[in-house]
């Protein structure tokens, strides 16, 4: 008799406490829900910001500067230039720069004006290079001046090459600036 009211109540009360629980799971639940509801679209949001980012990278990289054939070859053309006064002064650090930079800007031409079919016809210098860095390194006047005629007429088989045959490279007369001092100041 005295186990009855006692498992009653203690029916009841599992009851309630379940009803509890499940309350408290279903408020936890819904917590939960929320929360990758909110995550999801502040994500989402995210996501599309880095979009839009990323199109207008696109957009300014299309619009960046980048030079031209023509512009990579005036440089090339002050560099000759200035590489036959320092070879004729035998200053031959001076002429070392001046071939060096000629080469890098046969390796921005490579890489900033891929997409231009002369672009393929470029290699035919690498021997005229070759032979000039060699006199340098040798320090040997003959030498440069025979290299030097040899990268010149190379100049001008490229542009023949290329149907730019109008554009005709000598070796220069006079030194092409007179801020420029081509003779080695600490022989
Ligand atoms: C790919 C082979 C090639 C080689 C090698 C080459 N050029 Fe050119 N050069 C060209 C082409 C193509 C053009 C025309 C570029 C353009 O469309 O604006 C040009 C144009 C030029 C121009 C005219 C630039 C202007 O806008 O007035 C000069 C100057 C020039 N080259 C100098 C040289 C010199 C100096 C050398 C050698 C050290 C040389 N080039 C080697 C292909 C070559």
């Amino acid at each position: 008799m005295m186990g009855l009211p006692k498992s009653g109540y203690a029916l009841q009360n599992n009851f309630g406490n379940f009803i509890v629980q499940s309350t408290a799971m279903r408020s936890v639940f819904l917590f939960l829900l929320s929360c990758c509801i909110v995550g999801c679209a502040r994500q989402s949001n995210e996501v599309h910001q880095l979009n839009t980012r990323i199109d207008s990278l696109g957009k300014e990289l299309t619009h960046t500067y980048k030079p031209g054939l023509g512009e990579f070859m005036s440089g090339i053309q002050v560099h000759h230039e200035k590489l036959w006064f320092a070879g004729q002064a035998q200053n031959w650090p001076l002429a070392y720069f001046e071939i060096g930079e000629i080469k890098e800007t046969l390796d921005d031409i490579r890489e900033y004006n891929a997409d231009r079919p002369e672009v393929r016809s470029l290699i035919m210098i690498a021997p005229a290079i070759d032979s000039i860095t060699h006199a340098i390194q040798q320090k040997d006047p003959q030498l440069f001046k025979s290299s030097f005629v040899l990268l010149t007429n190379t100049c001008n088989n490229c542009h023949f090459a290329t149907h730019h045959e109008f554009n005709v490279i000598k070796i220069p007369n006079t030194p092409p600036f007179s801020n420029q001092e081509f003779k080695a100041q600490h022989p």
